[in-house]
């Protein structure tokens, strides 16, 4: 398509904006409640809200609150809460175990939210930072990131999650061969209608920070993330990874960051046609919060602009912080 348009003043672009009802009838995206994922951070306890210094307004959650959170998106009509543990550090050693383990802290709060809130779908992380002495998303031995054994453990940890219940699994890792193998391993279980929403264009990026504050995974991480994540200066190869991905039996896909990535989204969208999703990530929430809560720019007016972005850039969704509070304002 190449939008044409006849001299001025035949065309008069500002006919179309001069009202409000007029706006509304040309507008070509729209952001919606039901585009919404909506991450939370769980962690042990009962009856305990624990606020995130770099996340002001976004709380840890003891799983009986997870519960009562996930109703409340059910209630707002947001389809999907993608849980992240924060670990104690106590349970976090060099081989893992904490993460496949099946009453470790995510998978009891699957089992929680699938008990009470039953239409909700449940999105899951599958990576071993959260888990890991070390802080990386893979097993570190002298300083490397070992790939083939990751998987094999990732592995586990989807098993896990898909028997407690989850209907999403989130493999953010970034090892080589993880979907190809927790496809099979979930076929080969049984678990047919699981699905696999790969983060498979991410970025080793900055705007991570207060997310690794938010599981405790900043103190612990030595070193970065960039043998496995991608370099931001990549474009071509996030269309490599996002086949690569769909061929190994991922169902959805995901590009991380989101703001600074918009154009990866569109090259996905365009190219491949498939549920593409963008995260929001905890830098991008932090920037616009904070800017907010300083009386900078406009709260409400921002938040909303920046999730229509997504839909814009042709994501069929979004995973963001601000999901209940975009949600209540889309509900009137
Ligand atoms: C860990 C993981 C990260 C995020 C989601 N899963 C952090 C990282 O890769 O270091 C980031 C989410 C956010 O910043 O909001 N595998």
């Amino acid at each position: 398509m190449h939008p044409t348009s006849a001299p001025f003043p035949t065309t008069r672009f500002r006919r179309l904006r001069a009202s409000a009802a007029l706006r509304d009838l040309t507008q070509e995206h729209r952001l919606s409640v039901k585009d919404f994922i909506w991450p939370v951070f769980i962690r042990a306890g009962e009856n305990t809200v624990e606020p995130i210094a770099s996340m002001p307004g976004v709380n840890r959650l003891s799983i009986d609150r997870v519960v009562e959170a996930a109703r409340m998106a059910d209630g707002l009509g947001i389809p999907a809460i993608c849980l992240f543990p924060y670990t104690d550090t106590a349970l976090k050693t060099e081989d893992c175990a904490e993460a496949w383990n099946p009453d470790n802290l995510t998978n009891r709060a699957i089992r929680a939210i699938k008990a009470a809130v039953p239409g909700i779908a449940v999105m899951t992380d599958i990576a071993l930072d959260p888990y890991n002495i070390n802080g990386h998303d893979g097993f570190v031995v002298e300083g490397r990131i070992l790939n083939d054994e990751t998987v094999e453990a990732l592995v586990k940890m989807a098993l896990a999650q898909a028997d407690s219940g989850a209907d999403i699994l989130g493999p953010s890792d970034m090892m080589d061969g993880r979907i190809g193998a927790i496809r099979q391993a979930l076929e080969a279980a049984g678990h047919r209608n699981v699905t696999i929403l790969s983060y498979a264009a991410k970025y080793a990026s900055a705007f991570y920070g207060p997310f690794r504050d938010a599981v405790g995974a900043s103190g612990a991480l030595k070193g970065d993330k960039k043998t496995y994540q991608m370099n931001p200066g990549n474009s071509d190869e996030a269309l490599r990874l996002v086949a690569r991905d769909l061929d190994e039996g991922a169902d959805m896909v995901m590009v991380k960051p989101g703001m600074p990535y918009l154009d990866i989204c569109r090259r996905v969208k365009d190219t491949f046609g498939v549920p593409t999703y963008a995260y929001q990530v905890s830098g991008e929430y932090a920037m616009l919060r904070g800017a907010a809560l300083n009386g900078w720019i406009d709260a409400e007016r921002s938040m909303l602009e920046s999730l229509l972005a997504f839909k814009r850039a042709g994501c069929d969704g979004i995973l963001t912080y601000f999901a209940p509070e975009a949600a209540r304002l889309l509900n009137g």
